[in-house]
């Protein structure tokens, strides 16, 4: 990564992103990060080795990247901080905000390059999956700095704007969800008699092998389920029990519910037009 890249806001998601490039060899003196009470920025500085910088406009200024990683409430207020600071020639500003369409960007900052992005934490470990969404009237070489950004942290995919809530939803969300499907999984081998350990080493390593087979060539979730499910064997009477008991009704309702909350604090550009940044 030859780009100065700085992270606004140096939460859980930045840290991520930061591990990940660090461990893919991104010179950590390229990346610098700012947070609001300055708590974050240092912790990402004593754990990577990267610059903290003590405003805004001072992480932001001459960057290559500027990459937004803030709650939704907290952005208008950011997006004034970088009102006129002179970022990097061809700077692109990489948005990791749920919930704010780059239009709410750009009419804050017009003229600005926005990518929206959706990593999911697994990039901290290289394995995540990150989907790229394009504003109106972004140059495209702004869309291939951003892919080239996150490329070494694990899949990259594009999506139409309009599809991002949903894939916070999914693939933002996704490690939680899968994470608190492994301990309920746990607990239940827990409660047949396995210790807690025991339980837990089996069902991460149930998550971690079956996503390296849904993840290879050709695969399909259809074709993993056969492989381990003989017809009327134990794994079938699980699966028909997790079927009766309403699991993929209740993951569609949780998918249903996080975008629902999504949509419901979008942030448009309107409100800025409204009360000017
Ligand atoms: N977590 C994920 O897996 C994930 C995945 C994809 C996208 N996202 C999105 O990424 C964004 C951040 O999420 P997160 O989980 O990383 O949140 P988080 O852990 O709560 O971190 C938020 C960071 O923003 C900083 N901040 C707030 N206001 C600021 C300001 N005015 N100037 C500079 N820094 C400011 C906070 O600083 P202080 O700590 O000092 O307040 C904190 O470092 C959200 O929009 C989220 O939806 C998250």
């Amino acid at each position: 990564m030859s780009e100065t890249v700085a992270f606004i806001g140096c939460g859980r998601i930045a840290r991520a992103v930061v591990g990940g490039l660090v461990a893919a060899g991104a010179a950590p003196g390229s990346i610098r990060g700012v947070s609001r009470t300055g708590a974050g920025a240092r912790a990402l500085s004593e754990e990577f080795g990267v610059g903290a910088a003590a405003s805004v406009r001072e992480a932001a200024a001459g960057a290559d990247v500027v990459v937004l990683a803030v709650h939704p409430h907290e952005t208008p207020a950011v997006l004034r901080s970088l009102a006129g600071v002179p970022a990097g020639e061809g700077a692109v500003l990489v948005s990791l905000v749920a919930s704010c369409r780059t239009e709410a960007v750009t009419a804050a900052l017009p003229g600005s390059a926005v990518v929206r992005a959706v990593p999911n934490v697994a990039v901290a470990a290289r394995r995540g999956v990150t989907v790229l969404s394009s504003g109106p009237g972004c140059p495209p070489g702004a869309a291939d700095t951003a892919r080239a950004l996150f490329a070494p942290l694990g899949e990259v995919l594009t999506v139409p704007e309009d599809l991002m809530e949903t894939v916070s939803a999914l693939s933002g969300a996704g490690p939680a969800l899968v994470a608190h499907f492994a301990q309920a999984l746990a607990r239940a081998g827990v409660a047949q008699g396995l210790s807690p350990d025991t339980a837990a080493v089996l069902a991460a390593h149930a998550v971690r092998g079956t996503g390296a087979l849904l993840t290879g060539p050709g695969a399909t979730p259809d074709a993993v389920v056969e492989q381990v499910a003989s017809p009327g064997g134990m794994t079938e009477a699980a699966l028909r029990t997790l079927d009766e008991q309403g699991l993929p009704r209740s993951l569609r309702q949780a998918v249903d519910a996080a975008v629902r909350l999504s949509l419901g604090r979008l942030l448009t550009g309107a409100e800025s037009r409204s009360a000017p940044l």
